[in-house]
């Protein structure tokens, strides 16, 4: 077996997984937000004074169900205590082998464009992990500082951060590993959030009332504050980990703006539902997360071809023109048979003029509009030839 074939057959695997995992992690953190912002104090006086604070009724699959929430704690503990780390654990275990594989092991093609900087592989390698564990370090002083002042303040510095990484990272980084290399360090912090925070609260707590003693309310709330966190976080990861498939994101010349306005946006949307559960109905956050989507879309739309071609006189360069140019710098690895990587990428051939001539519109929009074909232009494409395909486009290509 090859490598490159093994590569591709890890990732399908580790992705397939990450999913799995990702979705019983974001699952549960979204049920027991919903469930938080929906309990009612209880009316049954016994449940009070059994130290209830919140219960509610739910249906599903056929069943009723009725969970409550104890204030503080209950007072014995019981014996069979579940806990929910596993998936958040091992969507973060999965993420970083995925990363690894697709982005580490392939920095060349994947972490390095040289029309962005001319950093090395490696040290592409060095800027994407250390990001990860950057983001980590400077959310965890933030929230130490703040969380407890104003979650306010918290969110305004933390965007600003988060900003400036994105910024910095698409200064030196292929467009798509900038993009998933914010994400992935959002997503490190919400793991980490579970792993430093949530997880060692819940053990204080168990272990106190083992030995008999009171739990400490602090414990519990500071937990509850990161995992709301996490709730918030999860939008703008989930669009990270999904924005490789649309070049007109991460290939736009301001795509560190592009992506912060999207994930704000998605956070607005966010807040008018957990606003929403409680019985507020705050409708200007959902109604200005969607103006910022769609205001975002509209900007980046890709201009309409220009009119004429590029040096006026010249004749219009022609299918066989075009299929030469594609032979060249595309085919490598958009062929039956590709020589630069296994397999046809995203399944697209452009190594016959039939199949350039099927494939036109796409072929202009990434090579001409978005320029994010070739990959790190590793076939060296000229602008030459870019202005021939856009003066091939524009004539109607034909
Ligand atoms: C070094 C390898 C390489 C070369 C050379 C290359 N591509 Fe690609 N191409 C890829 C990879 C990898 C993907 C999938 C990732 C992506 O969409 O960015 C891709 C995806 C595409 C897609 C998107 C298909 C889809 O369904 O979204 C198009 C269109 C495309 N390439 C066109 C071209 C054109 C046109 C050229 C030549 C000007 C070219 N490619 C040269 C590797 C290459």
């Amino acid at each position: 077996m090859e490598l490159s074939y093994l590569i591709d057959a890890s990732s399908m695997l580790l992705r397939w997984l990450h999913l799995i995992v990702g979705i019983a992690w974001i699952g549960s953190s979204f049920y027991f937000v919903w469930l938080d912002n929906s309990l009612k104090p209880p009316t049954d006086p016994k449940l009070k004074e059994d130290g209830v604070g919140g219960e509610l009724w739910a249906m599903h699959g056929g069943g009723f169900y009725n969970p409550q929430k104890y204030a503080n704690a209950p007072k014995h503990l019981p014996e069979d205590l579940h806990f929910f780390f596993w998936p958040s654990y091992t969507t973060w275990i999965t993420g970083f082998l995925l990363i690894s594989v697709m982005y580490y092991f392939q920095a060349a093609t994947f972490m390095v464009d040289p029309a962005v900087s001319s950093i090395t592989p490696a040290q592409s390698v060095g800027i994407g992990i250390g990001t990860l564990v950057l983001g980590w370090v400077v959310y965890d002083q933030l929230a130490r500082l703040l969380i407890e002042r104003s979650q306010l303040l918290f969110a305004v510095i933390y965007v600003a951060f988060v900003t400036v990484v994105a910024y910095v990272l698409t200064q030196f980084l292929a467009g798509r590993a900038a993009y998933i290399h914010v994400g992935a360090m959002i997503a490190t912090t919400m793991s980490a959030n579970v792993f430093f925070w949530i997880i060692p609260a819940q053990r204080r707590q168990v272990a106190a009332m083992k030995r008999g003693e009171p739990v400490n309310p602090l414990w519990g709330k500071r937990a509850k504050q990161r995992s709301y966190h996490n709730n918030y976080l999860t939008m703008p990861v989930l669009f990270a980990m999904i924005s490789n498939h649309y070049a007109s994101t991460y290939g736009h010349p301001h795509a560190w703006a592009v992506l912060i306005l999207i994930m704000l946006g998605s956070v607005l949307i966010r807040h008018f539902f957990n606003l929403r559960h409680k019985g507020e109905y705050r409708w200007e956050f959902p109604i200005a997360g969607l103006a910022i989507l769609l205001g975002v879309l509209v900007w980046i739309a890709p201009k309409p071809p220009p009119a004429t071609t590029a040096v006026p006189g010249a004749p219009v360069p022609t299918l066989a023109d075009v299929t030469r140019i594609a032979q060249e710098r595309c085919a490598g690895c958009h062929a039956e048979h590709p020589t630069i990587m296994p397999i046809a990428q995203m399944g697209v051939m452009l190594d016959t003029p039939e199949r350039v001539k099927q494939h036109a519109q796409r072929i202009y929009e990434r090579a001409v509009q978005l320029k994010t074909m070739p990959v790190a232009n590793m076939t060296n494409m000229t602008d030459a030839e870019r202005a021939e395909i856009a003066a091939w486009y524009a004539a109607g290509a034909k």
